[in-house]
């Protein structure tokens, strides 16, 4: 079979994808720079710069003894020990290879070719590849300065909208919709229409006026949403894969017919355990974030460099400069951030807040290379 008639097999919605991209591993910047793994820092992905928390890690090579097994299919011990923390059953929560993995099954569960979904721009990528996967139509709606805007967002619903994605904060920007913001928008929203509220970051979000969705789903409000949270970010997960989604138990039963029977694996069901049994991490985790906004913030300010203040682990970052020129010139210095020209802003990069260590080093080579004439 030659080429042209092996393209002719793939579903055509599939070429409307731009492929998902990620911030790039140490290991290639590693190679690329001929640089040693300690001299490189990934601030391009918004983990969390502590690393690994030793107690999570022991309980991890304890587990490693029963990886012949299977991991439990549906979770079940997770969702029990989600559905005490969040006063909820455990039938309201579904648990994902990543919350990347619930996205998926969210839009395998609702959308069928036609439908559309109303999406922010910009804002993370995978709401809409997984969309296009669905071959659903996608509908966006310009931010307004760097937020998101509900009303804006309600305007586009039409009888063919299913879902729309919020993301809050939301990546890249690390702004947020408020609880007035959102209950306003939940009362006019139509009962045909699924709210994904993408929270990957609410653990980070010092700001009062966030609303506790949680609220939302233990009857206050009745409308159908769906609130996604991840244990790759504050909980130091990311290469383990978990997320969970949370919502009504009838469409939390919805999303698992299209579920994979083991998507989620031994290590990651038993590291998000012990993780929801140690919440010190997140205080320092949370320390560590908003101490290192603070120094960022100040260090920005006083170079004149703008940036959006932000409610989650990381910044955007505006330079009268292209974001891919100056994080090249970072990479040789051993500095990953995120330029954010994918996300239709070619003038940012998007900076994950490191260790105290870290920001000085990227401050000090940030300031360098702008100096620099170029
Ligand atoms: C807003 C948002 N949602 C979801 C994800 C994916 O999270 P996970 O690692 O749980 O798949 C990310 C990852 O960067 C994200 O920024």
């Amino acid at each position: 079979m030659n080429n042209k008639n092996l393209k002719k097999l793939v579903r055509p919605n599939l070429f409307k994808i731009s492929p998902y991209i990620p911030g790039r591993p140490k290991e290639e910047i590693c190679r690329e720079f001929n640089l040693a793994k300690k001299d490189v820092i990934k601030m391009a992905s918004n983990e969390n710069a502590l690393g690994v928390y030793e107690v999570i890690a022991d309980e991890l090579k304890k587990c490693l003894e029963e990886i012949y097994l299977y991991p439990e299919g549906g979770g079940k011990e997770v969702c029990k020990k989600l559905g005490d923390q969040w006063g909820l059953s455990p039938d309201n929560f579904i648990l994902g290879n990543g919350c990347d993995e619930i996205i998926s099954m969210v839009c395998e569960t609702f959308l069928k070719p036609g439908d559309e979904a109303v999406i922010g721009k910009p804002t993370f990528s995978y709401y809409e590849i997984a969309c296009r996967i669905a071959d659903a139509k996608c509908v966006f709606v310009p931010l307004r300065n760097y937020k998101y805007d509900l009303t804006d967002i309600l305007k586009k619903i039409t009888s063919k909208t299913k879902l729309v994605f919020i993301c809050n904060p939301n990546n890249p920007t690390g702004t947020i919709v408020t609880k007035k913001e959102v209950d306003k928008f939940l009362h006019l929203l139509p009962d045909h229409v699924i709210a994904v509220f993408d929270e990957a970051y609410a653990e980070y979000v010092d700001d009062v006026n966030f609303p506790n969705s949680m609220e939302y789903l233990r009857g206050k409000i009745n409308k159908n949403i769906i609130i996604l949270r991840t244990f790759s970010k504050v909980y130091s997960l990311a290469g383990l894969r978990i997320g969970y989604g949370i919502s009504n138990s009838e469409i939390i039963k919805y999303l698992n017919l299209v579920r994979k029977p083991f998507n989620v694996n031994r290590l990651a069901q038993c590291a998000a355990l012990a993780s929801l049994e140690h919440k010190e991490w997140l205080d320092r985790s949370r320390e560590m974030v908003f101490d290192g906004k603070e120094y960022l913030y100040k260090q920005l300010d006083k170079s004149g460099i703008k940036y959006v203040p932000s409610q989650a682990n990381f910044l955007l970052i505006e330079l009268a400069r292209k974001g891919e020129i100056i994080s090249d010139k970072l990479l040789a210095y051993g500095i990953i951030v995120r330029p954010t020209t994918s996300f239709g802003l070619p003038d940012c990069i998007r900076v994950t807040v490191g260790t105290k260590k870290q920001n000085k080093r990227f401050i000090e080579v940030l300031k360098k290379i702008l100096l620099l004439n170029f």
